[in-house]
């Protein structure tokens, strides 16, 4: 995600737009930039770091004139995190630029099409080509810039929210949307545009949220115009009344930043495979595997280490390859591996899993494996980061910035760039047929449906929560590829509510665990009917016969473990080797119902930190 800020108007722009890039920050920060006209022409000042930077580089740097600007603060997706890369971007002549918040998944193919006519490119983004895409279709089509946007946006396959000026036409902004948010501010004689309306609530709270495939053309002294992309067909601007205040805003009017992310958790997972995952073609492009295909094939083995809920997003791979691509998997505690002198051959494939892409240990992990000479992949969600930097190759997930310390959104996405890697490889091997491999990469695109379903069940979570807040201790039981989620389940509950809370194999509660289970002890089972579900039937009645309280998670439909649990939450049914991505989404939301009816800072919960860079 990235922060997009534009004013025209009759106020000087740069104090607006600098103050609304920061309101933006919590969507991006690893660099910042901005592009002002000041009647003649423009001036770009852009760096890596913060809005903060950006301030005191565009002072020292640029004129600070001008009432027609728009700012940037990014979240890179394409091209490491430095100033060639930060947004705005120039076009090749130098008389439009652009600020851009998405993904243009085939930026590859134009920006060849466009260097074979003479374009030069000075960063690695995406966002470039389109801004030069746009110059040359203004410039083969001899149309006005509006009509450039669109036609070009026709031509590219992607995610967007952008905004573009002329410095020939200063009077007017270009905007359009798909799949990003874009919100137009209405003032008297002044139009401000954002990825949310905190840039411009103070100035005005009449607002409209362009809908998707929509774009504007936003001139002074006129009313908007929108306009369908696809058709041209005019649409009528639903002007809104804002009542949120400023806090909300960031939260996207949730309560905290966790709920937030808990629910964005379908358009990561989609962001995430979008260019990746083409079902209609039968194929996984990941260029950080397509370029080392070789490495993952002819392993010994693959070593996972991370830590926390990257560690058990990585026990969750390891029963997707090991299940469906047949390598053999070990997943290690970081801390752990670093330490215990371990077995590495140059023969071995490390997959290193981390959010931050800054935990110590599994940046130290990972420079043991490399000193051993084992080649190293990285799972990471912010780009450039220490881990991104250090490993071979890696595949980023496209989670947006996670700010919740609680890991919900960058769980469900490590699980879908693994999925990926593990079907790639399965396929490679010949494990599925193609008809086979078509059905699953199908059903993996069904899941952010799934995940949406399934947070509907919200409301009934929130009252359970509230029948077991006060309970000082809770286990959590799962099997095979929901085992991994019952350890991922309790200790989102022992991080935010501080409640004591155990994952657990349920075939093991017999082996000692079970000696826990009486009125007092709810036991939160994941009873999904394609998962050994016969045995978890089992297992529940062995917890009812000891007064256990049981709340199951089940496929919706069932009847069984429904006719035994205290309380049921259904989920849509999925294969087995999908089911952590959606069988996880009511235990997040039970941790946060249970943690805020504790009174727990759900957001930072007490000693804790988002990114662990000690050791
Ligand atoms: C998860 O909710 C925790 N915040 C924590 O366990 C986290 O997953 C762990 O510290 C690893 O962080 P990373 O993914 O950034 O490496």
């Amino acid at each position: 995600m990235c922060g997009i800020v534009g004013y025209i108007g009759h106020r000087d722009a740069y104090p607006i737009i600098v103050k609304g890039l920061q309101r933006l920050e919590y969507r991006g920060y690893d660099s910042a930039g901005i592009a002002l006209y000041d009647g003649t022409d423009i001036n770009l000042s852009k760096t890596k770091g913060k809005v903060e930077d950006l301030r005191s580089k565009s002072k020292s740097t640029i004129s600070l004139k001008g009432s027609l600007g728009i700012g940037h603060t990014r979240w890179a997706t394409h091209g490491v995190p430095n100033d060639v890369n930060s947004h705005p971007h120039y076009s090749n002549s130098g008389d439009l630029v652009i600020i851009h918040n998405g993904i243009i998944e085939n930026y590859g193919s134009i920006k060849k099409a466009l260097t074979e006519r003479g374009y030069t490119f000075t960063s690695d983004t995406d966002t470039e080509v389109l801004v030069n895409l746009i110059e040359e279709v203004q410039k083969t089509e001899d149309v006005m810039l509006g009509q450039a946007v669109q036609i070009a946006l026709n031509q590219v396959v992607g995610a967007y929210a952008i905004a573009v000026f002329d410095k020939k036409k200063p009077d007017e902004i270009v905007v359009a949307k798909l799949g990003s948010p874009l919100a137009i501010g209405i003032g008297e004689n002044e139009f401000f545009i954002a990825s949310d309306a905190s840039p411009f609530i103070e100035f005005t709270n009449n607002a409209v949220y362009l809908k998707d495939e929509e774009m504007a053309i936003i001139r002074l002294g006129k009313e908007i115009k929108l306009r369908k992309i696809q058709n041209d067909a005019v649409a009528y601007p639903n002007i809104l009344e804002l009542q949120m205040n400023l806090e909300e805003i960031e939260k996207g009017g949730y309560d905290h930043f966790m709920l937030k992310e808990i629910y964005e958790q379908p358009r990561a997972i989609l962001d995430t495979y979008r260019g990746r995952l083409l079902a209609d073609q039968g194929l996984i492009k990941m260029v950080g595997i397509d370029q080392h295909l070789e490495k993952f094939l002819n392993a010994n083995r693959i070593i996972i280490v991370a830590c926390g809920t990257s560690w058990h997003a990585g026990l969750v791979a390891e029963y997707i390859f090991e299940d469906l691509a047949r390598i053999p998997v070990e997943v290690e505690y970081a801390s752990e591996f670093r330490y215990r002198n371990p077995v590495i051959t140059d023969k071995d494939v490390l997959i290193a899993i981390s959010q931050s892409g800054e935990t110590a240990d599994t940046l130290a992990a990972i420079k043991l494996a490399k000193e051993k000479g084992a080649f190293v992949f990285g799972v990471c969600n912010v780009v450039g980061s220490s881990i991104a930097r250090e490993t071979d190759a890696g595949a980023y997930t496209h989670a947006g910035p996670e700010i919740g310390v609680a890991s919900t959104k960058a769980f469900t996405t490590q699980i879908t760039v693994l999925t990926l890697l593990a079907l790639k490889l399965a396929k490679e091997k010949g494990e599925f047929s193609e008809s086979q491999f078509h059905e699953i990469l199908t059903e993996l695109e069904t899941i952010p449906a799934k995940v949406e379903k399934a947070l509907e069940s919200n409301a009934l979570i929130e009252i359970i929560a509230d029948v077991y807040k006060d309970s000082p201790n809770c286990l959590y039981l799962g099997r095979g590829y929901n085992f991994p989620v019952a350890l991922e389940g309790a200790l989102k509950l022992k991080e935010i509510s501080y409640i004591h809370a155990e994952g657990y194999p349920a075939a093991e509660m017999k082996h000692g665990p079970i000696a826990l289970i009486d009125e007092h002890m709810p036991v939160i089972v994941i009873a999904t009917k394609k998962g050994h579900y016969e045995k978890i039937v089992s297992n529940i009645q062995e917890i009812k016969s000891r007064k256990g309280k049981i709340i199951a998670i089940v496929t919706e439909g069932d009847e069984q473990v429904t006719q035994l649990a205290d309380h049921v939450v259904e989920i849509p049914e999925t294969s087995e080797s999908l089911s952590p991505l959606v069988t996880t989404i009511p235990l997040q939301l039970l941790s946060y119902h249970i943690a805020v009816m504790r009174n727990c800072n759900v957001d930072q919960p007490r000693n804790l930190a988002k990114s662990v860079t000690v050791e």
